[in-house]
């Protein structure tokens, strides 16, 4: 079957190495289209999309999710992340980062939307991976000033971010297994 999307969704994989090379406005204005098109529970819309291109705010964020981990005594981890580079969030040239409101189906719809930056951006010819990571910068008293600077709202909770830039390893996809269909026909 030939077809775009399908292709998209099954070629993407998680790439945690970037050229240093910036996106167009061309290719970000087309990911802030992609997030802003995501479905939401009841059309909340609930949602902030801190779209980060500046080389100084990345490394401010990366540096302080590395601290974090290192503050949160999880040695082994913290060692693991030094042995591979030091750079938790993969110094890519866009980090999209989502925020929202708390509610039942909060997770859920940063879920979707951040599914719909990493196809979109596998369809601009570009790759991505998903991070949890930056959780450990943004949550708690500590995270509290570098999220009010990004200018988000209170009663708004990092929920799950997104590196996205030109790939500078290969990885291929996971297996699938299909096992885990269930079907009943
Ligand atoms: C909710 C979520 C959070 C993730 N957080 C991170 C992260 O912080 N750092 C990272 O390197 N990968 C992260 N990943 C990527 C997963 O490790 C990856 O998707 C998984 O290993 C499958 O590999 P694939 O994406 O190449 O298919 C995350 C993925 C998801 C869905």
């Amino acid at each position: 079957m030939q077809n775009q999307v399908m292709d998209a969704i099954l070629t993407r994989s998680s790439i945690r190495a970037y050229k240093d090379s910036p996106l167009t406005a061309e290719q970000l204005d087309a990911l802030k289209a992609a997030a802003l098109a995501s479905p939401t529970a009841m059309n909340r819309r609930q949602q902030r999309f801190v779209f980060i291109t500046n080389k100084a705010v990345i490394a401010k964020l990366e540096t302080a999710t590395l601290e974090s981990i290192k503050n949160s005594g999880n040695t082994a981890f913290y060692e693991r992340i030094l042995e591979r580079g030091g750079q938790p969030l993969y110094a890519p040239p866009l980090i999209v980062l989502i925020f929202a409101a708390d509610g039942r189906f909060a997770p859920v719809d940063a879920g979707i939307a951040v599914e719909n930056l990493a196809l979109a951006a596998k369809s601009l010819g570009l790759d991505s991976v998903i991070l949890g990571m930056p959780a450990a910068a943004l949550e708690g008293d500590d995270g509290a000033e570098l999220v009010a600077s990004f200018g988000i709202e209170s009663g708004y909770s990092f929920m799950i971010g997104i590196a996205i830039g030109s790939r500078d390893t290969e990885k291929a996809p996971h297996e699938s297994d299909p096992s885990h269909i269930i079907e009943i026909a």
